[in-house]
């Protein structure tokens, strides 16, 4: 089974995702995660990437689009995955359609400005582990410490206020377009992100 999760920055994508990749055995692909970890690396790709995110805008098509199209041929994802914040652009999803990947349904995370702001600047993500918490919704047992593997906890560099509202004009500009793209093929669905988690996870399940 190909998943969309498709939604605005800090609306709790990655969070669910972790969920789902447990309930159907298939894996997550976040290109935030890989290109935080090309940056990371220092590659070529890493170093071309890095002034966009620093900025809170999106990483051009033809960058993105390679890593993905690698990514999605690894053993692990033969039997179906999670795209988390992929496709960001119409060319994005273009280049899927084009690349013959099937996608059985786009799940649309829905919030209000107010709550995904909330979300976003309470969040820290595990260096090691890149598990998510937040201060108050979800905080880990000891400040700062991961409960999972012991790592620290920091907030993203892209997660500070000016970066974020940055990130909001930028996903309705060139992402919101994709809900009528996939709502148009009949594969949409919309998920309701303001209740906990459990209910967001019951309300995926019924969809997929
Ligand atoms: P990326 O890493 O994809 O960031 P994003 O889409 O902006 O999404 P986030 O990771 O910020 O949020 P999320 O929805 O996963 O929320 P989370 O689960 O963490 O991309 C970063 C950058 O990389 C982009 O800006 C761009 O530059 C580049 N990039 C990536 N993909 C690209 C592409 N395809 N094309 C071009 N550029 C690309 O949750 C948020 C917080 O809320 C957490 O603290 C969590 O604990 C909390 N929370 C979640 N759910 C709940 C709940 N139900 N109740 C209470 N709290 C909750």
């Amino acid at each position: 089974m190909n998943l969309i999760f498709l939604g605005p920055p800090g609306v709790g994508k990655g969070t669910i995702a972790k969920y789902i990749v447990k309930e159907k055995g298939i894996p997550q692909i976040s290109t935030g995660d890989l290109l935080r970890a090309a940056v990371k690396e220092g590659s070529e790709l890493g170093k071309k990437a890095r002034g966009y995110m620093g900025s809170g805008g999106l990483v051009p098509d033809n960058l993105v689009i390679g890593l993905l199209k690698d990514r999605i041929t690894k053993d692990d994802s033969q039997n179906g995955f999670i795209l988390d914040g992929f496709p960001r652009t119409i060319p994005q999803a273009k280049a899927l359609e084009e690349s013959n990947v099937q996608i059985d349904k786009v799940l649309n995370f829905k919030a209000s400005d107010e709550l995904v702001i909330d979300r976003i600047s309470g969040r820290r993500t595990c260096k090691k582990c890149n598990a998510i918490y937040h201060i108050r919704n979800i905080p880990p047992k000891v400040e700062d410490v991961c409960d999972k593997c012991g790592g620290e906890l920091f907030q993203r560099g892209d997660d500070k206020q000016e970066k974020v509202k940055k990130r909001l004009e930028v996903y309705r500009e060139q992402t919101a377009p994709l809900i009528d793209y996939y709502k148009e093929k009949g594969i949409l669905a919309d998920i309701e992100t303001e209740q906990p988690i459990p209910g967001i996870v019951v309300d995926v399940m019924e969809e997929i």
